[in-house]
């Protein structure tokens, strides 16, 4: 009985502390699903797998597809400016148009002529304008790179 009791008030006190633990360390409640938007890093990883989606259409002249990932990319470009439009304050807008605006238009020409060396120049300039925004926030560590293998293995990339 005492035994028990003792098991019992020990339950109360964790709760009881639990409990204030909650108080003390509130976090906001749950975003509501209906508002929610993605982080900056989240809409990053997008245009992370698009960027190794790309150089695989591109690589493997598969055309069709390379002009839909220069798409995908400038539509997730485009989502940041309206959804994720300041970072840590300041307004990363004009540096998003500044570092790729013209790799993008470069890249758009280049499979439009389904011209190889362009794709390749103007898919390294998009890649180094990814890298200067980075180290520019402090986040020189998270640098991107021609890739080497697709990210993902369920979609074929020949034409
Ligand atoms: C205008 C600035 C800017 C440009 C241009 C930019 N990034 Fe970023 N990127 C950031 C910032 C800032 C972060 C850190 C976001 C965070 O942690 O909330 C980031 C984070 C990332 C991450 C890490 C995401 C994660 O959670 O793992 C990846 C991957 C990434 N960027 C890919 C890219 C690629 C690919 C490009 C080019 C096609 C690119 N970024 C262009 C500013 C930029």
């Amino acid at each position: 009985m005492f035994k028990q009791n003792l098991k019992i008030s020990t339950a109360v006190l964790a709760v009881l502390m639990f409990g204030f633990g909650q108080v003390v360390t509130a976090q906001p409640p749950p975003k509501d699903p209906d508002r929610y938007i993605p982080g900056l890093g989240d809409l990053m990883e997008g245009l992370q797998v698009q960027h190794n989606k790309l150089w695989f259409a591109g690589d493997l002249l598969n055309w069709p597809l390379a002009a839909y990932s220069v798409d995908a990319i400038k539509e997730g470009i485009a989502d940041m400016k309206v959804l994720r439009p300041r970072y840590k304050g300041e307004s990363i807008v004009e540096m998003l148009d500044g570092l790729t605006a013209k790799p993008m238009q470069d890249l758009e020409a280049a499979v439009a002529a389904q011209d190889s060396a362009g794709f390749v120049r103007a898919y390294d300039a998009l890649t180094d304008g990814c890298n200067v925004c980075h180290r520019n926030h402090g986040y020189g560590f998270i640098a991107i790179v021609r890739p080497s293998v697709p990210v993902l293995t369920n979609q074929r990339y020949e034409p």
